[in-house]
């Protein structure tokens, strides 16, 4: 979502005549990430330099955008004085009246709710084939742990015939691959009127024609069989599912105010398997060392794990966030005792994903061509991925092939990805 925002925010900034320098800028946009601890200090480390540039005389205008704008406000300002903008996800759009704010001598702090009105300048992307489409905005659950909800504000869907003009220009543009955006997809629609459905969506979506259409995230608590549906059944619709279960504890599950079980998340898994196959790839975010976390309720998350056995998995230790519930409790699990519980999920994920990478061995799969494979320096070393998500290299010409879809017949599986041999050209 912050990559999507950073590409609308370029848009702005291009549109008011800025251009990007590698070198001494005039003004500086940083756009921040707040989910967790970690992400949040980067914004104090980046910011240093140019403070003390500005200190020592330099005009340099700072601007704070995204949720740790947005969850600090004013206190931001307070902490670093230099910044002249702060601006809450919500106002991306309307950043360049706030610029010409800044340039009349005022220091601005934007954060509170707003309605977010349509672009009128398109995003300024950085990859010709495969963009990412804001669909809902914003997260009206309560998940005790996140911070999501205070920093995004309320769910605003933008229209179907909104998302679909966007989708339509990027298909004639050249593009292969989109991927619809929203913190809770499977909230779509609910606020629009009449209601639409994240399944409707999809239905519209797909007639667009393009390659692959991808989603993420979907909540188990609201996702819809529909929704398996529509993935079996429409043709460009990947058969991926991103569907987070933080955690296999029912009491964990409950502290986290996910509104689902162990057990109602695995009736999901089993409907996706029954209707498309176990070729469809799943995957999911996991927390560990949620306050009041025992052994037994993080064995629950080990057993999880392995009744799905995700393709691929993101686990985190639990960060307390500013203004969330969790971060409240008194219950809280020690820094080392997470370290360990990561490891282990972290160590269960590699077998497992080995395990998903291995029924690939011997197929030839459709990849769309995303770039080099970043870890070699050849420039006839191609990266892409299959439609389930998984990572496929292969020997080929980088230039040539970059946005092709193409046949990749597998020889080797690895953890998180596979190599293969080029099998042909499909476009
Ligand atoms: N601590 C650790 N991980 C978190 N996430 C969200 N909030 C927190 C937090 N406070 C994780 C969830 C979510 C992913 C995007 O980030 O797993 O799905
Ligand atoms: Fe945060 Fe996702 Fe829960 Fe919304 S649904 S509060 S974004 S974890």
């Amino acid at each position: 979502m912050n990559a999507a925002d950073s590409e609308r925010l370029r848009s702005q900034l291009h549109a008011s005549g800025l251009e990007e320098v590698e070198k001494k800028p005039d003004v500086v946009v940083v756009n921040t990430c707040s989910i967790r601890d970690h992400a949040e200090q980067k914004l104090y480390d980046f910011l240093g330099p140019y403070a003390k540039r500005k200190r020592e005389g330099d005009d340099v205008t700072l601007v704070v955008t995204g949720c740790v704008a947005q969850q600090e406000g004013e206190a931001l300002i307070r902490r670093v004085p230099e910044v002249d903008l702060v601006l809450g996800p919500q106002y991306i759009n309307k950043m360049n009246d706030l610029l010409k704010d800044v340039k009349d001598g005022y220091q601005l702090v934007a954060t509170d709710p707003t309605l977010i009105s349509e672009d009128v300048a398109r995003p300024v992307r950085d990859d010709p084939y495969r963009a990412w489409v804001p669909v809902i905005n914003g997260c009206n659950e309560h998940c005790s742990y996140c911070v999501v909800p205070n920093t995004r504000g309320v769910e605003q869907s933008r229209t179907i015939e909104h998302i679909v003009e966007e989708m339509r220009g990027l298909k004639e543009s050249g593009y292969k691959e989109v991927t619809l955006l929203g913190q809770n997809i499977d909230a779509y629609g609910r606020d629009l009127k009449p209601k639409r459905s994240f399944a409707d969506l999809l239905q519209v979506a797909d007639s667009v024609g393009l390659d692959r259409v991808r989603y993420v995230t979907s909540h188990p608590r609201y996702f819809s069989d529909r929704v398996i549906d529509a993935v079996r059944d429409l043709p460009s619709v990947c058969e991926q599912f991103h569907l987070p279960p933080q955690a296999g504890s029912d009491d964990i599950l409950r502290g986290m105010r996910r509104g689902y079980t162990f057990d109602s998340y695995m009736r999901i898994v089993k409907r996706i398997k029954d209707r498309i196959g176990d070729d469809a790839g799943i995957t999911g975010d996991i927390i560990v060392g949620f306050p009041g976390e025992t052994e037994e309720d993080f064995q629950r998350t080990l057993d999880l794990m392995e009744a799905v056995k995700y393709d691929n998995l993101n686990a985190f230790t639990y960060s307390p966030r500013p203004f969330t519930d969790a971060a409240l409790a008194e219950n809280q699990v020690d820094e080392d005792v997470k370290a360990d519980r990561l490891q282990s999920v972290q160590r269960l994920a590699v077998k497992h994903g080995l395990e998903r990478s291995e029924r690939y061995m011997g197929r030839v799969v459709e990849v769309l061509v995303e770039g080099r494979n970043k870890k070699v320096t050849s420039e006839e070393e191609c990266m892409g991925k299959t439609r389930q998500g998984r990572q496929v290299f292969f020997e080929g010409k980088v230039d040539e092939l970059l946005g092709k879809l193409v046949m990749v017949k597998i020889d080797e599986a690895r953890p998180w990805s596979l190599r293969g041999v080029l099998d042909g050209i499909r476009l």
